[in-house]
């Protein structure tokens, strides 16, 4: 069986994993996010052996990166024992760190609700407990079709028994139309493969306490209610403001959940932007505009963002124009699984 070998650490890659993945299940991080090709974040420099690049898209690995010896590992597999090393800025962790196994497990739902125009929550009841950080994601087999989609956690890592996800339906989507929002019900069986993502809520000792600001869009909500609640429980007296930007009223969801942190924790202070409806009752413009007018000098703050790809890019700008160091921004950007 061929090894793959990152940093200090080499592992077993079975037939049909990829190299990612036989990192992942052996329990050693490497940066990743989408699993699925898209991202590049992945992206390693193959120093010795070969990887076969199989479904890599050229958009993602150009046919020049390939010659110049890069690969994506969340889709290439090794073809010989084969040393790779992070093309990314995070390489010097790779190989060394520690990250939660990647398994599989049946889950079987529990819950299915609408709490918004066109968003269910979904509960997935597992046989024994996930270990994950709070903000990864777990990837669902979509049944009947072979496909994957990943979905976003909205658990903090002691809530380890029943995973919450939030699903906002896509037309015509294999997971959502075709199958969350249409024939999905309690007691059937889904097969779950997690924890995946680098978005996650740092180390309890890497973790100061200090202020923070996140930026979610629609259901990319999910993985900032799992990260603020573990931030907030940790910290209980730390400053913390959540904005929650969706199109129309109809789109909000979970405000009872988040006015009762606010209740619970005084430094808390949750925020709905809407941006395509005019109204008294709420803020509207677009979330980074509400924190630009709020928030005059995030100097030492930590900050988190979750949604579109716009999102992703203004919000960073947004965060970097109010002094936030670059890294000590987090991001994860989001499409809404088809
Ligand atoms: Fe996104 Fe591999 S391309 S994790």
């Amino acid at each position: 069986m061929p090894r793959v070998s990152v940093g200090s650490s080499s592992v077993e890659a079975p037939p049909g994993q990829s190299v990612l993945e036989s990192l992942l299940r052996a329990g050693v991080w490497m940066p990743s996010s989408c699993n699925q090709g898209t991202c590049g974040t992945c992206k390693v420099t193959v120093l010795s052996g070969s990887v076969d690049h199989r479904d890599s898209p050229l958009e993602t690995l150009p046919a020049e990166q390939r010659d110049a010896g890069l690969a994506l590992a969340c889709q290439s597999h090794p073809t010989c024992d084969v040393e790779v090393t992070p093309a990314g800025p995070t390489s010097a962790r790779a190989g060394e760190a520690r990250t939660h196994p990647l398994r599989d497990l049946t889950a079987t739902i529990t819950g299915i609700e609408d709490v918004a125009r066109d968003t269910r929550k979904v509960l997935l009841a597992l046989p024994e407990p996930l270990a994950f950080s709070a903000g990864q994601c777990v990837e669902l087999e979509v049944p009947r079709t072979g496909e994957r989609r990943q979905f976003s956690l909205a658990n903090t890592a002691t809530e380890d028994r029943v995973l919450e996800l939030h699903v906002r339906l896509v037309e015509g989507g294999a997971a959502t139309e075709r199958w969350l929002f249409a024939d999905a019900a309690c007691g059937d069986e889904v097969r779950v493969t997690g924890p995946l993502g680098d978005f996650r809520a740092p180390e309890p000792e890497a973790d100061d306490g200090g202020p923070m600001v996140l930026l979610g869009g629609g259901t990319g909500l999910a993985p900032l209610l799992g990260i603020v609640r573990t931030a907030l429980e940790r910290h209980p007296d730390r400053e913390a403001v959540l904005y929650h930007g969706v199109r129309h009223a109809a789109d909000l969801y979970d405000r009872e959940r988040l006015v009762d942190l606010e209740n619970r924790f005084a430094g808390f202070r949750f925020v709905p932007v809407l941006s395509r409806e005019e109204t008294r009752a709420y803020r509207t413009g677009y979330v980074t505009e509400a924190f630009l007018a709020d928030v005059s000098s995030a100097r030492g703050w930590t900050g988190w963002l979750c949604g579109s790809p716009a999102l992703f890019e203004s919000g960073a700008a947004a965060f970097k124009r109010r002094r936030m160091a670059p890294r000590l921004i987090h991001r994860e950007k989001f499409t809404a699984a088809p």
